[in-house]
């Protein structure tokens, strides 16, 4: 059975009653049409922002990310939420706009999960509230009284999904100076949650909606004034990492940048089209429309690039000791040596870059080393992450999962319209050690006390 922990957010609406045949076709064209991928991710809650933010007043929050590609296939944040807050593991997803936390209401599915499902107070979002319309949207919402309550359904491409209703609670969050915000953020309450039979669902209590609509935390966040409006990650291929909003941990130097597309009708982190080469050569393959979605464990070509990508991958190995491992169901490739494989160092020399040259932003290139492609399975082989779309109804996109963002930080900047990403080592906060202003003590507390990677900054 393949790792793929993938959620795509597929679609989302709790006035979805018309699946008759003679609705099929609007309704596949619908799924298509919303694709956006997310993917696991853990998380640590690490709160915190620099006071001596060079743009000004809105300081940034970051988090420890706690997870990996294989064999778990998600990274998680602990998020803090109520009063008195409790901590929650919540899947970061750049791929989707709603956040929502297995909800006792009390829960009439809820899957297996580290925390108690959250136990809402009687702060209601209403079906009038814009929120709850952006979470519905593109569908329109038949809200017939100001005080019924926002409903919502959401649905993933990996056939998950999670039914609930909108709430609201305090998001107690740790600005980087040490200062502790706490909005009133809305959420979904989810009382009934679905995972396909074939997956093992991620041990978390929810999912952290990252995407660039109204409802995401994000969206929200930026509204009051709390941070920027600025997401970033950096997942490192061993475990460690971390996520943040607002700017103060962007690099200075050595980012590259590329427009946000704004062609596509959908609302995910889209980078326009880019051309395939792997090392060094080009497929000739143009044009392809590259998404990147944190949601996703692994990365998606359509078929004609992944066609075109395995044959490329196999001429390279041609006569060097490595074969095709058929017997090993990791994924759908998977390659032996002479013998097992113990980590990427030992394929290194053979497996060459992978490369997705921008269209519009000349010399820009998103690359891909063997790390950003390939894990090592249980069995001692490598197995390629970067699977067939087509085969999972993505149809024409191409999307950039966890697997590929491996070591790099990845900026996804709505205020600039622009998404950059520089390889880093994802055990350190950027910026961090150069703030000379930064209270270190204030750092890591009240809610960082379990912050490994802010340890180093942290008083004794
Ligand atoms: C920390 O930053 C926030 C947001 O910029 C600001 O409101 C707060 O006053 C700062 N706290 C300290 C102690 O400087
Ligand atoms: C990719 O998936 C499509 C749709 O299932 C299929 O037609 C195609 O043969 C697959 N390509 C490869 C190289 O496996």
């Amino acid at each position: 059975m393949p790792v793929v922990k993938n959620k795509s957010y597929m679609s989302k609406s709790s006035t979805q009653t018309q699946s008759d045949s003679s609705n099929m076709h609007s309704t596949i064209t619908h799924l298509i049409i919303i694709i956006f991928f997310f993917l696991l991710t853990a998380f640590q809650g690490c709160y915190s922002s620099a006071k001596t933010s060079s743009s000004g007043d809105r300081s940034s929050v970051v988090f420890q990310v706690t997870g990996n590609v294989y064999p778990r296939g998600y990274y998680h944040v602990t998020v803090n939420i109520g009063n008195p807050p409790k901590p929650y593991w919540l899947d970061i997803d750049t791929g989707s706009d709603l956040t929502w936390l297995q909800c006792d209401v009390p829960c009439t599915k809820c899957l297996p999960a580290p925390h108690k499902p959250y136990k809402p107070n009687k702060d209601l979002v209403t079906c009038m509230d814009p929120l709850c319309e952006s979470v519905h949207w593109p569908e329109t919402l038949d809200c017939k009284s100001s005080k019924d309550q926002c409903d919502y359904e959401v649905q993933y491409a990996d056939h998950g999904s999670s039914l609930g209703l909108l709430v609201k609670d305090s998001f107690p969050l740790q600005y980087i100076n040490g200062s502790v915000a706490k909005p009133h953020l809305a959420f979904g309450c989810g009382y009934n949650q679905e995972v396909h039979s074939s997956m093992d669902p991620p041990y978390t209590d929810g999912i952290l909606g990252l995407g660039l609509g109204k409802s995401s935390i994000l969206s929200q966040l930026n509204e009051l004034g709390i941070t920027r409006n600025v997401v970033g990650h950096c997942l490192g291929a061993q475990g460690d990492g971390f996520l943040f909003f607002g700017n103060e941990l962007v690099p200075s130097s050595g980012v590259t940048w590329t427009p946000m597309s704004t062609t596509e009708i959908e609302k995910h982190y889209s980078l326009g089209t880019a051309e395939l080469y792997v090392g060094g050569k080009t497929s000739g393959i143009k044009g392809l429309p590259i998404v990147f979605d944190s949601g996703s464990t692994y990365t998606y070509f359509n078929a004609k690039a992944y066609k075109s990508l395995v044959s490329m991958l196999m001429n390279d190995i041609k006569g060097k000791q490595i074969y095709n491992a058929n017997d090993d169901k990791t994924l759908p490739l998977c390659w032996k040596g002479s013998k097992p494989f113990k980590s990427i160092q030992d394929i290194k020399s053979v497996f060459k870059p992978i490369m997705l040259s921008f269209a519009k932003s000349k010399h820009v290139r998103f690359q891909m080393d063997p790390e950003a492609y390939l894990i090592i399975s249980e069995h001692g082989n490598a197995c390629l992450g970067i699977l067939n779309g087509s085969e999972v109804g993505l149809e024409n996109i191409n999307l950039i999962g966890d697997i590929s963002f491996h070591d790099k930080i990845i900026i996804y900047d709505n205020e600039n319209q622009q998404i950059g990403w520089a390889p880093v080592n994802c055990k350190k906060l950027p910026n961090i050690n150069d703030n000379e202003d930064l209270d270190h003590g204030a750092l890591c507390k009240p809610y960082g006390s379990n912050l490994d990677i802010l340890q180093a900054y942290c008083a004794a």
